[in-house]
C-alpha cells in the first residue's frame, strides 16, 4: 500500500530541480534556490540594447515615450526630419539589420573576455526581436529585418564561443491597449499579463533556452499582477534551463533588491562595499544611453581606465559587471564600443587569474591608499590576494594598509616575472611595496596593474 502511494505520488509531482527541491510559487521558496555557480565565476557579461528605437537612435531607447510626452527636443527632431503623419510604428520598416553579422559579434564578445551576453528580446516599445506568436505585426520577422534576430545571435554565440546566452525582457509596454486597460483598472484585471507577458516569457525560454532571464519594466505593478512567482517556479522546476538559468530581481514593484536571483537594485549599481547577496552592476559604455545614439561624442563614452575601475570595484564587492553597448539599426556594433571591449580583453588576457572565479577578500578597498581594490583566490598550495592598482604609485612606492605581511610574504605583478621588494609599515600591519623600474614595452598591461600577494597573515 505504502509503495503504491509513493509510486502514484512520483507520477504527479512536478519534475525535481537539480538541487532535488521543488520550488513553490512563493518568494520564500524561490529565494532559497542556490544561484547556479557559473554566474558568480563569470564576473563579466555584455548587455545589448537593440530594437526599433535604434532607428531614430536619438536621445535614448525611451525615445517613443519622450516624443509622446512632448519632450521639446524629441518633438523638434521629428518635425524637422519626418512628415507630419509619421508614427513611431513607421520606424519599424526602417529597421533593416542589413549588416547584422552574429559571427563577428560573437567573436568580439569572446575576445572581450565576457562570459555571457544578454540581448534585449523586447524593450518597452513592445517590438519583439524574435518572431513571437504574441506580437502580431510588431516583430522582427513581420516588420523590418525579416529575420529572427534573437535566434541568429544565440546560434552564433553557441557555435563559436563558450559564452552563456541570456535575454532581457520588458514586462510592460508603454502603449499596449491591454496593458493600459489593466492599469486603468488599478491592475485588478491582468489580461495583458495572461495574453502577452507570460506567453512571451514561456516562448523565449522554450525557443532560445537562455541561461539568463533579465526582467525589466516591472515597477508599475505588483509581482502578483505579473504572476512572477508562478513563472519562476516553472522556470526553476520544469523549464529546459532549470539547472542553469539565473534571473535578476525585477519581477514586480516590490521585488527590486529583495527577491529573485542576483540583485540589480538600480541601474549602474556599484555600492563600493561588500554586499551580502550576489549582485550585478549593469552599466553603459555610452554614459547617457542604453540604446545606440548617433549624436554621442567621444566625451560621452567610457574610457578604458574607467571601465577597468568599474570592473575592479564591482567584483571586489561581490558583483558581476554587465557592460552595455547600443547596437545600430543596421546590426553593427560601433567601432568605439568594439575598441573598448577589445582593450578590456587585452587587459584580461594578462590579468584574468585575479578576475574569473575570484572571491571578495576581507577588505574590498585599501584603508590608506585610494583607488585600490582587492580580490582573492584559494590556489592549490596557498591563498592569493590580488591588488588592483589603478594608478601607478608616485615615487614607485605603493603604501597598503590592509595586508598583514608575514616574513614569507611574496609580492609579484601578474604578467611580470620579478619579485617586488616590500617592507612592513608597522607592527600592526601594512606594507610599502617598491615597484621596480620597468620599461614601458615590458609592462604587462597598459591601464591597471594587478599585484599578487602570497603568504599574508590575513
Ligand atoms: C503621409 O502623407 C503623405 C502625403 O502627405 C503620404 O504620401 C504618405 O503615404 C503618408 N504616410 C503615412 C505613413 O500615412
Ligand atoms: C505559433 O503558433 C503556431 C500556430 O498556433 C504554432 O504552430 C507554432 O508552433 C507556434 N510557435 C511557437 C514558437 O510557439
Ligand atoms: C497566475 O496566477 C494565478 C494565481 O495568482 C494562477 O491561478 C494562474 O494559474 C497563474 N497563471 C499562470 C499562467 O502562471
Ligand atoms: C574605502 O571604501 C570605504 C567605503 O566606501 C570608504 O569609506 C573609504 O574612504 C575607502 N578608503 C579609501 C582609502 O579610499
Ligand atoms: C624575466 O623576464 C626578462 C625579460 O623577458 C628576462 O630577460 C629575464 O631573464 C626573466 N627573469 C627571470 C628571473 O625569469
Ligand atoms: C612608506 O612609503 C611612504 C611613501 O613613500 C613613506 O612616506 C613612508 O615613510 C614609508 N613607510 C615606511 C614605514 O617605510
Amino acid at each position: 500500500m505504502t509503495g503504491l502511494c509513493i509510486f502514484i505520488a512520483a507520477l504527479v509531482l512536478p519534475t525535481l530541480s537539480e538541487s532535488g527541491k521543488t520550488y513553490l510559487p512563493t518568494w520564500e521558496s524561490l529565494d532559497s534556490r542556490p544561484l547556479p555557480a557559473w554566474f558568480d565565476e563569470a564576473k563579466i557579461g555584455i548587455f545589448l540594447h537593440w530594437g526599433v528605437f535604434s532607428v531614430p537612435s536619438f536621445q535614448s531607447e525611451w525615445f517613443w515615450n519622450s516624443w509622446n510626452n512632448g519632450n521639446p527636443a524629441a518633438v523638434e527632431f521629428m518635425k524637422k526630419n519626418y512628415p507630419p503623419n509619421f508614427t513611431y510604428a513607421d520606424f519599424g520598416s526602417q529597421f533593416k539589420a542589413e549588416f547584422y553579422d552574429t559571427d563577428l559579434l560573437a567573436d568580439i564578445f569572446k575576445d572581450a573576455g565576457a562570459k555571457y551576453v544578454v540581448l534585449t528580446s523586447k524593450h518597452h516599445e513592445g517590438y519583439t526581436n524574435w518572431p513571437s506568436n504574441y506580437s502580431w505585426n510588431w516583430n522582427s520577422m513581420d516588420v523590418g529585418p525579416k529575420k529572427d534576430l534573437v535566434g541568429e545571435l544565440a546560434t552564433s554565440i553557441r557555435k563559436r564561443t563558450d559564452l552563456r546566452f541570456g535575454l532581457y525582457h520588458s514586462m510592460f509596454e508603454w502603449y499596449h491597449p491591454l496593458y493600459l486597460n489593466d492599469k486603468s483598472n488599478n491592475f485588478k484585471t491582468n489580461l495583458f499579463t495572461m495574453s502577452k507577458t507570460l506567453p512571451e516569457l514561456y516562448e523565449i525560454v522554450n525557443l532560445y533556452k537562455p541561461d539568463v532571464v533579465w526582467s525589466d519594466g516591472e515597477w508599475e505593478a505588483s509581482y502578483k499582477y505579473w504572476n512572477s512567482t508562478e513563472f519562476l517556479a516553472w522556470l526553476y522546476n520544469d523549464s529546459p534551463v532549470k539547472n542553469t538559468v539565473v534571473v535578476n530581481d525585477r519581477w514586480g514593484g516590490e521585488t527590486l533588491c529583495k527577491h529573485g536571483g542576483f540583485y540589480t537594485c538600480t541601474d549602474r549599481f556599484n555600492p563600493g562595499v561588500l554586499q551580502k547577496h550576489k549582485w550585478e552592476n549593469c552599466m553603459t559604455m555610452d554614459l547617457s544611453s542604453w540604446g545606440y545614439r548617433r549624436v554621442a561624442q567621444l566625451k560621452d563614452i567610457i574610457t578604458i581606465n574607467k571601465l577597468i575601475y568599474e570592473l575592479a570595484s564591482t567584483i571586489s564587492c561581490g558583483g558581476n559587471i554587465l557592460i552595455n553597448a547600443g547596437i545600430r539599426s543596421d546590426g553593427r556594433i560601433d567601432p568605439i564600443f568594439e575598441e573598448r571591449l577589445r582593450q578590456l580583453g587585452t587587459w584580461l588576457k594578462v590579468n584574468e587569474e585575479a578576475v574569473y572565479s575570484s572571491v571578495p577578500w576581507k577588505f574590498q578597498n585599501d584603508t590608506i591608499t585610494e583607488n585600490i581594490w582587492y580580490t582573492s583566490k584559494q590556489l592549490a598550495t596557498s591563498k592569493a590576494v590580488y591588488v588592483f592598482v589603478l594608478d601607478w604609485p608616485s615615487k614607485n612606492i605603493l603604501t597598503l594598509g590592509a595586508p598583514q605581511p608575514s616574513s614569507s610574504t611574496k609580492v609579484t605583478m601578474i604578467g611580470h616575472n620579478a619579485t617586488f621588494q616590500w617592507s612592513k609599515l608597522s607592527s600592526s600591519g601594512g606594507m610599502n611595496i617598491t615597484f621596480p623600474y620597468i620599461s614601458p614595452n615590458q609592462l604587462p598591461s597598459m591601464w591597471a596593474w594587478v599585484l599578487k600577494l602570497q603568504n599574508l597573515n590575513n
